[in-house]
């Protein structure tokens, strides 16, 4: 089983970092194929906690990383987190595509521009500079990791792009800006010249590594529904979580992906705006923010958070053909009286039982839930008989209306709290 993919089932935050961690100890690469430093996870083993954007959750184990051609990177980002991981003392093998495209300081700008004023409809993005940096890739305007390793190519495709974003940075949004593109080129060369040494084809060496038989591990930085084309547009990121973003955004076949894994976390949460159907208020929603701290890893805003949704992860299992589930944050749910998950939706006038394509068709949805009694875990179970009752008729239920086993159970933050779910 050479390729394995893991991929967030509902709006991001389902903790993939602590599954990729916990494959990481058997893959042999690990690789990122969307997104940018909008992603954030924290790892933990023993003594080290790191909180990365960039680098996959592997680098703990001392595996070989890799970010596509399809992920942008932020070099101001990048070089902290390498200088994180070297002082944890880590070994770092990192490769990155030469083709990835580059966050400009003007990405930046833009991306706080388009969110701020008082009649802008607010997507709620992280501010990081992805939908920008994605816009310049597809308006072949972008600069590319291979760009910032020669001055002269840098200096020329800056002359080209940088007074059209500095116009419409003054001129649209009246803003001021304060750098020059000669000192933009000269900050992004030097980077350049630090992160020279990790250039490589991911490409080809993800082909050539699943023709061996090596074990690659594929980890979407966000979760599915934050997907540009499926998710709730316009209220998404700018690249493509699902399974087969992996392909373009490697360059690979389709078929180098053998196990598809949909994480689940055992609830819902969501940062930004957008539709969220089963979303929680007052009460009910501080206690499981609280419970399962609910806050953003990248900008620290708390996050909104409801039941499970069925229908929204019956979609994502068809977006995403997952063959198996790895459920998070089971712990959360420990000590609440009462569960309920979303089997449904109901408007006046239909019934989904899948997420809808439109976010006008989830305006008048109530959800049609199922409540469970609820359970108390210890935190110390090791396998699936040490389950609570309850707990167990809750996965089961989740198995059999997802028709898709589930594999891993995380009840907690600590690598030992995995439950590998064998029956
Ligand atoms: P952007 O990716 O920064 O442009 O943000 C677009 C939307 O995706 C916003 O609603 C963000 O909150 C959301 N988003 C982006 N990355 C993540 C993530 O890693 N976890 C959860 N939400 C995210």
């Amino acid at each position: 089983m050479p390729g394995i993919i893991v991929v967030g089932a509902q709006f991001g935050d389902e903790g993939k970092g602590k599954i990729t961690d916990f494959l990481a100890k058997n893959a042999d690469i690990v690789a990122r194929y969307q997104g940018g430093n909008n992603a954030g996870h924290t790892v933990c083993a023993k003594e080290t906690t790191l909180k990365l954007n960039h680098i996959p959750s592997g680098v703990l184990y001392e595996k070989e990383i890799m970010i596509g051609a399809g992920c942008l990177v932020d070099p101001r980002t990048l070089i902290k987190e390498i200088e994180l991981i070297k002082k944890a003392g880590l070994r770092l093998r990192l490769t990155i595509d030469p083709r990835c495209h580059i966050i400009m300081p003007y990405h930046n700008l833009l991306d706080e521009a388009m969110e701020s004023g008082e009649n802008v409809e607010k997507i709620g993005t992280t501010k990081k500079g992805i939908g920008p940096a994605y816009a310049d890739k597809a308006l072949r305007q972008g600069i590319r990791f291979e760009d910032i390793l020669n001055m002269e190519i840098l200096e020329k495709k800056l002359g080209n792009v940088f007074e059209k974003k500095k116009q419409a940075l003054e001129k649209v949004f009246g803003m001021k800006v304060t750098f020059t593109a000669q000192e933009i080129a000269k900050e992004y060369f030097s980077l350049g010249e630090k992160l020279a040494g990790y250039a490589g084809d991911v490409s080809l060496e993800v082909c050539n590594a699943v023709k061996k038989k090596k074990t690659v591990l594929f980890e979407s930085a966000q979760g599915t529904f934050l997907d540009n084309d499926f998710g709730t547009y316009p209220y998404v990121t700018s690249s493509h979580p699902l399974t087969g973003g992996a392909a373009i955004g490697i360059g690979m076949p389709i078929n180098n992906i053998s196990r598809a894994i949909g994480v689940v976390k055992a609830y819902t949460s969501r940062v930004g705006e957008g539709p969220f159907p089963t979303e929680l208020s007052g009460n009910e929603s501080d206690m499981l923010r609280e419970k399962g701290n609910e806050y953003g890893t990248v900008t620290g805003r708390p996050r909104r958070v409801g039941w499970l949704d069925i229908p929204m992860l019956r979609t994502a299992c068809r977006l995403n053909g997952f063959t198996e589930l790895a459920l998070t944050k089971l712990d959360v749910l420990s000590g609440i009286k009462q569960v309920k998950a979303a089997i449904a939706y109901r408007t006046p006038k239909i019934r989904f039982r899948f997420f809808p394509y439109s976010n006008k068709g989830l305006e008048k949805a109530e959800p049609v839930y199922k409540t469970f009694p609820g359970f108390t875990l210890a935190g110390r179970e090791k396998k699936f008989a040490d389950l609570p009752k309850n707990a167990k008729t809750y996965l089961s239920f989740i198995e059999k209306e997802l028709k898709t086993p589930i594999s891993l159970i995380s009840i907690g933050p600590e690598r030992s709290q995995t439950i590998i779910a064998k029956k």
